[in-house]
């Protein structure tokens, strides 16, 4: 059974592409209310919007060029949401990049540490910062949903940048899970497995670059979870139904 959002308005945040874009459907497709999809990725975005707004009778979707690492980017964003959807219910939060991966430590360029760290952990911190201030605000709370990975939780990650990042972003998430009045706002982190989007294959393709071995990128590509099956989680978690979930959810 699909999960109940009716009535929820929710920001999607890397909603133009991946994991992101599949769980803007599957919300539509749950009857959300509204839909802001945060996204730098203007024309991706805006697609997913379409597909919302000619898929459904009861989903509006509107998107908002966002950098999820810079404040004045995500501050206004989040008012403007918030302004046009007339409050934020959930925040599911997506957006992230996986660079460096197979870059030896000692070659391991501070620039590209820089930019994975401001994307995946800042921007985390300043997108739940302003909606937790709204949230806060409304009678009936809200969730927030962040997405760590298995990589930098439960093990490594091809990318030292990008394990830390998301071990990180567990981190982060629990201890607003442990601040945070969670019978108003429920805080959880999802982490996805190996999900076949853009960042996945553009990883995968990388190191068959670099080893040549065409029969394990063959395996890897054959054993690649389907968004649609993350989205499914991530749309439940958002949902009512979820209310007594707490802590992290692991996907394949
Ligand atoms: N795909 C996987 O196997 C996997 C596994 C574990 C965790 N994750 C995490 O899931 C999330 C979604 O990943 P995906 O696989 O769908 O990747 P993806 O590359 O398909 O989507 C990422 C989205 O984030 C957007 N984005 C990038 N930088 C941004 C910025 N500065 N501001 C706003 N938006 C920005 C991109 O434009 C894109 O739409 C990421 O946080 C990723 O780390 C993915």
């Amino acid at each position: 059974m699909p999960a109940d959002l009716a009535s929820k308005r929710i920001i999607i945040t890397g909603a133009a592409t991946g994991i992101g874009r599949a769980t803007a459907i599957m919300a539509a497709q749950c009857n959300a209310h509204a839909i802001a999809i945060f996204d730098v990725d203007d024309t991706a975005a805006q697609e997913t919007a379409n597909s919302i707004n000619s898929i459904t009778g009861t989903t509006s979707a509107r998107c908002w060029h966002v950098d999820i690492a810079d404040r004045a980017s995500v501050e206004g964003g989040v008012d403007a949401a918030a302004s046009w959807m007339g409050g934020i219910d959930v925040l599911l939060h997506f957006a992230g990049i996986l660079h460096g991966a197979y870059e030896p430590i000692e070659s391991f360029e501070e620039a590209t540490w820089d930019r994975v760290l401001d994307i995946n952990l800042k921007g985390t911190y300043l997108i739940a910062k302003q909606v937790v201030t709204h949230m806060n605000a409304q009678p009936n709370g809200g969730t927030i949903i962040t997405t760590a990975s298995g990589a930098g939780v439960t093990g490594g990650s091809s990318s030292y940048a990008y394990g830390a990042s998301k071990g990180a972003v567990h981190g982060f998430t629990m201890v607003m899970q442990r601040h945070i009045d969670m019978s108003k706002i429920r805080v959880q982190d999802i982490a996805p497995g190996r999900v076949r989007t853009p960042l996945v294959l553009d990883n995968l393709r990388q190191q068959l670059e670099k080893t040549g071995d065409q029969a394990h990128y063959d395996a890897e590509i054959a054993n690649l979870t389907d968004p649609v099956d993350v989205a499914k989680i991530a749309t439940f978690m958002a949902s009512d139904e979820a209310k007594v979930m707490r802590g992290p959810v692991f996907t394949r």
